[in-house]
């Protein structure tokens, strides 16, 4: 069967992008108040059973996607590269990595996408690529002061009193241990991050002019926008001065013009880059800046980026109170600066928030992996609080970012083995941290079938646990994690998205509710007691089968009779 007559016969009517376009109505700003669903390729589904994800795996899901009802997705780095990094150390900004596919599978899924109605972004990785990018290796093979050293940050190091040589400075690498790494003639270069990722000169032109023509190669293949890895980085203090503070991985650099992040000088590159998305149709670019509330406008200027990521929300403690004074810090300035807010609950980076709710208050997502005890975490009662954020944050507005899996409840693999684990936050923890890959393990399709219908033997490995939540036993079942976010999708479109308001409703201790200018409520009780349901039609509940209560870690949306 012709494709579209296979997604016809699946029920799927979705406006294309293209004509999405032609009506000016919903194609002004489609990012203000998307769903934006983020595929980590490597593990979303695999079309050639090797054990890797790819390209084709993710377009023979774009039906499912669709289906969902989400308006993006954002795609984790899928250039060549050694994935020393997961691929956030890009060998070749231009290419699709061979387990990935080819530029014409890229190609063909974007076309796809779009027919479905469904935007791309591509992830642009400017802080650092990798060291087998061509211009990293011609310049291990060129002298110290060459041109080709001069688009790195290539120095000599330090000499002590009794003339030892370390390295320039005192700068860690995000992923723990120095940002320096000796060369063989003596020689250092910066890696904010892994060894394997060195720093880019921003001050150099050819990095500029580099930079643009990339955005414009994918722009020119469809693309419609990016989402900007570290855009807090890319600028420095050109006379590397020590530091007394460091930065872990994912939390924000909370120092305005610190000698590596936030500096005054990126935001002369950002412009450069807006104009060139400006240069095309209705395309977007997301900032990944973890920075100070009171820095964060700065990226939000209108010649800047169109948003920001928000991770605030992420990191807040279960809690009203907390909730509510962290969605209205995002909130409130992105309303003044006529930005739309985002809201995150779990990416490639974090422990997924099925897990991290389920955890008590006092132990840290990062290390419990590696202290435990296991018996601290309810599984049951992440779940639960899971559901209830995702009526929360689906329901404000402005964009909402999805993870892979979120929409099926799918937990954080935590008890990994050391042996199999990949991520550099691992290697260099020296065994204090699992790091991320416990939320890139491969998604289960289906309960039965290999790798749960991933593909081939999947790259990392999936615990039993995986089939109770396979998308085969919950698409279409009452009260799956699927259903609610598939009924919360279509309600979102159908009540909250038409406008930008956001009035807070005070309903007692430990209950979160807000209503929408469409007198749309959501009503989410955070704290121990049940509380009488709210007047109002329910719309949709966190969990089945609630009328006169919401007891404690429940929510639900309302519109008024
Ligand atoms: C960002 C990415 C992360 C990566 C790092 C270095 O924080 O989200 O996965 O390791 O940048 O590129």
């Amino acid at each position: 069967l012709a494709r579209h007559e296979r997604w016809a016969q699946e029920g799927l009517t979705r406006r294309s992008v293209h004509n999405q376009r032609d009506s000016r109505v919903s194609t002004l700003d489609w990012w203000r108040t998307g769903t934006i669903y983020q595929v980590y390729i490597r593990s979303f589904a695999d079309s050639n059973g090797d054990g890797t994800g790819d390209i084709n795996g993710l377009r023979s899901k774009l039906p499912y996607l669709a289906d969902l009802g989400i308006d993006g997705i954002w795609i984790n780095p899928w250039y060549p590269s050694p994935l020393l990094d997961g691929g956030y150390d890009v060998a070749d900004y231009r290419d699709i990595h061979p387990s990935y596919g080819t530029l014409e599978d890229a190609d063909a899924m974007i076309e796809e996408a779009h027919e479905l109605g469904i935007r791309i972004l591509v992830d642009l990785v400017p802080n650092h690529c990798s060291w087998d990018h061509v211009w990293f290796k011609a310049a291990l093979q060129a002298a110290p002061g060459s041109p080709e050293r001069a688009r790195f940050h290539f120095t000599e190091g330090s000499v002590a009193d009794d003339g030892t040589v370390g390295p320039p400075n005192n700068w860690k690498s995000v992923f723990g241990g120095s940002a320096w790494t000796q060369v063989d003639d003596g020689q250092w270069y910066l890696h904010l991050f892994d060894p394997s990722q060195p720093d880019l000169d921003w001050t150099h032109p050819e990095v500029r002019e580099e930079f643009r023509s990339i955005l414009r190669f994918w722009l020119d293949r469809g693309a419609d926008g990016f989402r900007v890895d570290v855009a807090h980085g890319l600028a420095k203090d050109m006379d590397f001065p020590d530091l007394s503070d460091h930065v872990q991985i994912l939390s924000s650099a909370k120092q305005p013009n610190h000698a590596h992040w936030d500096r005054d000088e990126l935001h002369e590159i950002v412009r450069e880059w807006r104009a060139v998305l400006d240069e095309y149709d209705d395309r977007m670019m997301v900032a990944e800046a973890w920075v100070s509330e009171e820095s964060l406008p700065k990226y939000l200027r209108p010649d800047e980026y169109h948003q920001s990521f928000s991770f605030d929300l992420l990191m807040a403690a279960w809690d009203a109170d907390a909730y509510r004074s962290t969605i209205a810090s995002v909130y409130e300035p992105a309303k003044a600066l006529g930005a739309a807010s985002t809201w995150v609950l779990s990416n490639h980076d974090v422990m997924r928030h099925t897990t991290r709710f389920g955890l008590p208050a006092d132990e840290s997502w990062r290390t419990w992996p590696v202290t435990g005890p296991a018996d601290a975490l309810d599984t049951e009662l992440g779940e639960r609080r899971a559901r209830v954020a995702a009526l929360i944050t689906l329901g404000l507005p402005g964009a909402s970012y999805l993870y892979q899996g979120e929409e099926l409840g799918l937990p954080e693999v935590w008890e990994l083995p050391w042996d199999v684990l990949d991520d550099p936050v691992a290697r260099r923890s020296e065994g204090t941290q699992k790091g991320r890959d416990g939320c890139r393990v491969p998604i289960p399709w289906t309960a039965d079938g290999e790798s749960f219908g991933f593909g081939g033997p999947a790259w990392m490995p999936q615990p039993d646990r995986f089939a109770a939540y396979a998308a085969d036993q919950q698409i279409g079942v009452d009260g799956s994690f699927h259903s609610l976010y598939k009924d919360a999708l279509r309600i979102r479109r159908e009540h909250f998205v038409d406008d930008a308001e956001l009035t807070w409703i005070d309903a007692g201790d430990g209950v979160l509710a807000y209503s929408r200018a469409s007198g749309v409520r959501c009503v989410a009780n955070m704290g121990a007691e049940s509380v009488p349901m709210p007047a109002g039609e329910i719309l949709l509940t966190s969990i089945p089968g609630l009328t006169d209560e919401l007891p404690s870690d429940t929510a639900v949306w309302l519109r008024p009779t």
